[in-house]
């Protein structure tokens, strides 16, 4: 549910008030919904002159998925979208044109709508110039995104040097960055890399891109752990649900709900990674996808810091994880996703959060190292780290932070869990093989951190 003052603001005699008061007006979120258009109007694409031909091939790709591609902004069209192609730009200098073109349509974006920039990574090696031209668009986008209003948000794909515009990661990633989907992802630029050789390739426009796979989500009982199992399941994908005995009723609730079954498991059990590779074999003939989700707070400032507060978040929100990828990476299981849970704390840090913050930054550090592990058998392993999102755990912060805590974010407010469940369910997706290692942010564009 959208949290009550953004649905105020936006609605009859209280909107009429907000607007003559000058409060901050939040947008209502466009979300996913099957069926609905990918984008909420034309796509106008638009690059620099080098970089043309790789604006051409991503045309045509935009246009083989029913869309009314423009490369001409024209004078009166509202733009559902704008992709900034930069993937070629050997100097600075060469960027201004492309630049300053979307710059000339932001007004006519409309809301919800998107930019997209493509891109390339700096890579050892590169001339100063290129360097300095590739790292530009970080800047570049980050503050562009705060400039858009209505919902409209603004992502970058950075490719690897050895990348090709064309391949599917990379057609993924621009399909999730310009849908619902990613409604509360903003500011946030992904690297895509090359994906396995002689990958299938995949259909970017079913409705259910993980039919046929198995996923095993941890704190699937409640919160974004249950959002993250309904959303799965709505792609196709077969759920086991995994909560600890406690949370049964809830847990339960969400296994009958998508249709899939319940393991109530601790994950900081030593035998958690055997137990749910064996449920999920006997019951569902295999593993594809594994969401580490459960978490817990126990926020104490770290001088009153009590050693069961430590050890009890350093358990479940970092060492489970590890414990159980460790068991993954031993079975040696084909195509292998692993999402895990991390959050703006563990990047940014927070007062009051040193022992969250220490796992959550920790578990970034595991999906580093687990990335490349898992690409050797064609998997993945990323994180997502969301913000503010209005769940039980948050509905537990005082009032008066919480309401501060929504209007930090460029986007005004705190996002739902579904935010959350469809960014991890797209890097579930087999066709983002080449986004490996990496950390996407669902969180606004809030202030904290990069
Ligand atoms: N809500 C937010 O704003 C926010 C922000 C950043 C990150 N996160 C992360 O997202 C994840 C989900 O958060 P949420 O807000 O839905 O939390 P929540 O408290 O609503 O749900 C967490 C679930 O994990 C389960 N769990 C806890 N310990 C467990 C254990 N040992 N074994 C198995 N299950 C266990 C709980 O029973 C619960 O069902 C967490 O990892 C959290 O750190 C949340």
């Amino acid at each position: 549910m959208t949290d009550r003052y953004t649905q105020a603001v936006n609605s009859g005699f209280t909107k009429t008030l907000a607007t003559k008061l000058g409060l901050p007006r939040p947008a209502l979120l466009r979300r996913y919904r099957a069926g609905e258009p990918l984008t909420v109007g034309p796509v106008l694409v638009v690059s620099d002159g080098a970089s043309k031909a790789d604006a051409d091939a991503l045309a045509q790709t935009l246009l083989g998925w029913d869309l009314d591609v423009r490369r001409d902004p024209g004078d009166d069209v509202r733009f559902g979208a704008i992709v900034l192609v930069l993937t070629e730009t050997a100097r600075p200098g060469d960027a201004s044109e492309a630049v300053l073109a979307t710059g000339s349509v932001l007004r006519r974006l409309a809301g919800n709508g998107r930019v997209v920039t493509v891109s390339r990574a700096a890579a050892e090696g590169d001339a100063p110039a290129l360097s300095a031209a590739r790292n530009a668009v970080d800047g570049f986008l980050r503050s562009l995104a705060k400039e858009l209003r209505g919902g409209a948000t603004g992502n970058g794909i950075v490719l690897t040097d050895d990348a090709a515009v064309d391949q599917t990661s990379v057609l993924a990633t621009l399909r999730f960055f310009l849908s619902a989907k990613s409604a509360y992802v903003d500011g946030q630029l992904l690297r895509v890399g090359p994906a396995k050789a002689g990958a299938p390739a995949a259909d970017l426009t079913t409705d259910r891109p993980l039919a046929g796979k198995v996923a095993v989500v941890t704190g699937a009982a409640r919160g974004i752990g249950a959002a993250i199992a309904r959303t799965l399941a709505r792609d196709g994908a077969t759920v086991v649900c995994v909560d600890v005995p406690a949370a049964g009723e809830g847990l339960a609730r969400t296994a009958n709900a998508v249709g899939g079954t319940a393991l109530q498991l601790d994950v900081t059990a030593p035998d958690a990674g055997q137990r749910i590779l064996l449920h999920a074999r006997e019951r569902h003939g295999g593993l594809d996808i594994v969401v580490h989700n459960a978490g817990i707070l126990r926020d104490k400032l770290l001088a009153n810091m009590k050693p069961a507060q430590w050890d009890a978040v350093i358990a479940v929100n970092l060492e489970a994880q590890l414990q159980i990828n460790e068991t993954l990476v031993q079975a040696g299981l084909e195509n292998l996703h692993v999402v895990s849970l991390a959050s703006t704390s563990g990047i940014a840090g927070n007062k009051g959060q040193t022992n969250y913050a220490f796992s959550k930054a920790g578990v970034i550090g595991h999906t580093r190292a687990t990335a490349p592990l898992l690409a050797e058998h064609g998997g993945t392993a990323n994180a997502v780290a969301p913000g503010f999102i209005e769940t039980d755990m948050t509905a537990s912060i005082p009032f008066a932070t919480r309401s501060v805590a929504r209007l930090l974010p460029t986007l005004s407010q705190g996002g739902e869990p579904v935010d959350v469940a469809e960014a991890v369910a797209f890097l579930a997706w087999p066709a983002t093989a080449g986004v490996n290692g990496q950390v996407l942010r669902v969180c606004g564009q809030h202030m904290v951190g990069q």
